[in-house]
């Protein structure tokens, strides 16, 4: 049986995600920040499931996180936690438009969405070594591309313009010992990220994720791609 460890996994595309790989019969070890109060994830409660408290902007919890995890092989990895900024979004996204730059907000958005998933790549790098898959998959966002797309908020934007960067730089890094590093963009989805005009249902961003991933081989190592399969230009 296969193991994925998600991230952020107590709403949105990461308890999604969690529901699809058990129902694949996978083993999930499932994180959020605040295991008893994640109803939903909760309700999922199985052999094969296991919850465990994870913060990715505090480092220790990360650490204690892979020791508690030592010698367990984990195929792939999702970097899925992150944030757009302070919520609701629609109240606090001037704090992130130039003129107006809450550097606060956007020094905590850079250690969710950028220093997260890199902090977890390294603690976790020996269990994914361990693992037949060996795969490390990142959700960044279209908004993160210089080339594709604008958008008004520098925090988020940045983030995920930063881990692209960073994970591209870890492909490079892991080719040899047969890792897959890749990003991903889920689309626009219907989660606590929506401003109102998302088009995507959780559960199809979901799958098209699981299928994409599922396809890797070490040639899609560095990729970065929507939920579909399309190319993201840089
Ligand atoms: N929805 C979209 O349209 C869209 C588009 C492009 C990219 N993405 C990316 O997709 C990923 C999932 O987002 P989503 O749409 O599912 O958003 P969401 O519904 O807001 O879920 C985000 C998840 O990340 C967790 N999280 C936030 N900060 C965390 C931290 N410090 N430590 C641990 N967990 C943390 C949240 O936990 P709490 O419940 O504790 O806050 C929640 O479980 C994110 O990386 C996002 O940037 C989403």
């Amino acid at each position: 049986m296969p193991t994925v460890l998600i991230t952020g996994a107590n709403r949105g595309i990461g308890l999604e995600l969690t529901r699809q790989y058990l129902r694949d019969d996978w083993e999930v070890i499932a994180t959020c920040r605040s295991p008893a109060d994640a109803a939903d994830l909760n309700e999922l409660a199985c052999d094969h499931l296991r919850v465990e408290p994870l913060d990715v902007t505090d480092h220790a919890s990360i650490d204690a996180l892979a020791s508690r995890l030592r010698g367990k092989a984990i195929d792939v990895l999702i970097n899925n936690a992150g944030i757009i900024g302070p919520v609701p979004i629609a109240e606090h996204i001037d704090r992130q438009h130039f003129g107006s730059i809450d550097y606060a907000v956007w020094e905590q958005v850079l250690r969710t969405n950028t220093f997260g998933p890199v902090r977890m790549a390294e603690a976790l790098l020996p269990n994914i070594l361990a693992g037949e898959q060996k795969k490390i998959v990142t959700l960044s966002s279209t908004v993160g591309s210089i080339v594709e797309r604008d958008t008004a908020a520098f925090a988020y934007a940045t983030s995920k313009t930063a881990i692209n960067k960073a994970m591209s730089l870890l492909a490079a890094l892991l080719r040899e010992q047969g890792v897959i590093v890749a990003l991903v963009c889920p689309g626009y989805v219907k989660t606590r990220m929506d401003f109102g005009t998302a088009d995507i249902e959780i559960p199809d961003s979901a799958a098209g994720l699981r299928t994409l991933i599922g396809s890797y081989t070490l040639a899609d190592s560095g990729s970065f791609r929507r939920f579909n399969g399309e190319t993201i230009a840089w």
